[in-house]
């Protein structure tokens, strides 16, 4: 479906998407959670080729977070399964389309086909510029803290900006601040996402479940995003007028 474009200056450089709802889309229509998580594979593969469309720098996916691994045992299998197959089916067309696949969170306990295949994917797709993807797997927030400010307590580093050289410790080093947060599926909250990367985010939520949401439900984001006024904690005069005791420019 053709989508009209958002002009590049009001564009969020990192995008990141907490992908919520595939069980009750499932239960919803009397299906298995696992067949939830296949229906969400597809909006994924949308949201991916619709962000890299747009000319987003960076896109953040969560799909397992480090609280996920308290679920059912016959869904973390199915969730790592469908992992290892989308990696093998998504890669040639992410390689086509110039997109950087990566992976964030702690994959040591992940099966040991899927660290393969992770590690592959971030190979064959590294020299690609044009979208960066990175994809949260057992992932969590305050795990990425932790194992950043172990390293940079033990790197003794004394960087006159401390703020952006522990940025450097964290899993997502390198990349820009998110800008846009996104939940679908209902719920408010952040869930353990990227906790310190978000501090300015603007937060989105979204009542559709993650495999109903559309393109168009995408755009309608970035028109949001589009239309925010972003302060980081400045004041900045209003449309309206000048601020009382301001003189008003020429
Ligand atoms: C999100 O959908 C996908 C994962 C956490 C893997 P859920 O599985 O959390 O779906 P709901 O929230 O139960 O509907
Ligand atoms: C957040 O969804 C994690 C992912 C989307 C991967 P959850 O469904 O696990 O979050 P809670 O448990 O409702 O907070
Ligand atoms: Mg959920």
């Amino acid at each position: 479906m053709p989508v009209s474009s958002t002009p590049s200056e009001a564009l969020p450089a990192h995008v990141a998407i907490i992908m919520d709802g595939n069980g009750r889309w499932a239960e919803a229509r009397g299906l298995t959670r696992s067949e939830g998580h296949r229906a969400g594979l597809e909006a994924t593969r949308q949201a991916v080729r619709f962000f890299a469309e747009q000319g987003v720098d960076t896109l953040t996916l969560f799909a397992f977070s480090s609280e996920n691994w308290s679920r059912p045992r016959d869904e973390v299998e199915a969730l790592f399964e469908l992992f290892v197959s989308a990696i093998e089916a998504e890669l040639p067309e992410l390689v086509e389309r110039g997109i950087a696949l990566t992976f964030i969170g702690d994959r040591a306990s992940f099966p040991q086909d899927l660290q393969a295949r992770m590690t592959e994917a971030e190979q064959a797709s590294a020299r690609n510029e044009r979208m960066r993807l990175v994809v949260a797997l057992g992932y969590g927030g305050r795990w990425d803290i932790l194992q950043a400010a172990r390293r940079w307590v033990a790197g003794g580093d004394e960087a006159p900006d401390p703020e952006a050289s522990f940025s450097g410790y964290l899993s997502t080093a390198g990349l820009p601040d998110v800008d846009l947060l996104i939940r679908t599926g209902g719920e408010r909250r952040i869930s353990n996402f990227l906790l310190w990367q978000s501090a300015y985010a603007e937060l989105l939520f979204i009542e559709t479940f993650w495999p109903d949401v559309s393109t168009a439900e995408l755009q309608e984001g970035l028109s949001w995003y589009a239309r925010r006024q972003r302060r980081f904690g400045r004041v900045i005069a209003s449309a309206a007028g000048p601020e009382p005791g301001e003189v008003p420019s020429a």
